[in-house]
């Protein structure tokens, strides 16, 4: 069963919406390296609440979404002054209902890393592709190198007492984070090519250790979801306790410079 995004709804465009212009430069990043444009047949796999496609739509007026939480697409029409929506599906990424060899481009943005059944959901972006299509599976990640902002910390200290309270699994506390060596390794196995791309390099919206927790105690991450409620409620007394006790940069706001991490696969 996919993880049910339904939940974030009510937050999910305050606390992962992107700079003015942010999504727009990695649109064009991303015509410019794959070498299609508006008239691409483009499918956003987990189209969310289409923070990414509002770039991409009505642009190119070929574009298709799937997401498997209703609740989130109903915010694409919300955000629509006029005109039609693009054309959405509720679906699985693992079964699409699309002919095969239909779509130019096959974008996924900051959902491979929730997907255990990745190899599944390839496959069937491969089936959707046409000959020279593009798949194109995209995090968002620090560079190398970067240091850590001070709110990072929070992360930390959230496992830390997690663990206290006997909760170990950085598995599902932290996702699947795939644009690396295992998915392109996949790929090269069915006889495609990957090739890693930073596609663009932007800054977040600035985020202080306070307000990491703050989310944090709101159940704003998904890794937390699974957490028992009285667990939750538990590490986020603690937390908050740490927060005003031991953490000097408790309100300093820090940009965090980052990337659109690309692996792009054709067959
Ligand atoms: C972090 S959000 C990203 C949304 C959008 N791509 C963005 O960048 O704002 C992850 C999205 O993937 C969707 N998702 C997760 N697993 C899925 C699956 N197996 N099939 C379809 N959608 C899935 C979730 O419902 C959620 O809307």
């Amino acid at each position: 069963m996919p993880i049910n995004y339904d939940r974030a709804v009510g937050f999910y465009d305050a606390t992962r919406g992107y700079r003015e212009g942010v999504v727009e430069r990695y649109r064009d990043a991303l015509f410019d390296y794959t070498g299609a444009d508006v008239s691409a047949r483009i499918l956003e796999l987990g189209i969310g609440s289409g923070l990414i496609a509002g770039a991409f739509y009505p642009l190119a007026p070929q574009y298709v979404g799937i997401d498997y939480s209703l609740g989130m697409m109903r915010l694409i029409s919300n955000k629509l002054d006029s005109g039609l929506p693009p054309l959405l599906a509720q679906a699985d990424a693992r079964h699409l209902p699309f002919r095969a060899g239909c779509f130019d481009i096959v974008q996924a943005v900051r959902v491979f890393h929730h997907l255990p059944d990745w190899r599944a959901c390839i496959d069937e972006a491969r089936r959707l592709l046409r000959l020279r299509g593009a798949l194109v599976i995209v995090e968002n990640i620090p560079p190398d190198g970067a240091g850590q902002p001070p709110w990072a910390i929070v992360q930390d200290k959230w496992d830390e007492i997690l663990r206290g309270l006997g909760f170990e699994d950085e598995g599902i506390r932290h996702g699947i984070w795939l644009t690396d060596d295992a998915m392109r390794h996949y790929i090269e196995s069915t006889g495609g090519r990957a090739e890693p791309a930073d596609l663009l390099r932007y800054r977040e919206k600035p985020v202080s250790p306070r307000v990491m927790v703050e989310r944090r105690a709101a159940g704003m991450f998904s890794s937390d979801w699974r957490l028992p409620e009285a667990i939750h409620q538990q590490a986020s007394l603690a937390l908050r306790d740490w927060l005003e006790r031991d953490c000097e940069a408790r309100d300093t706001l820090v940009e965090r410079e980052m990337l659109f991490r690309a692996l792009i696969a054709r067959w």
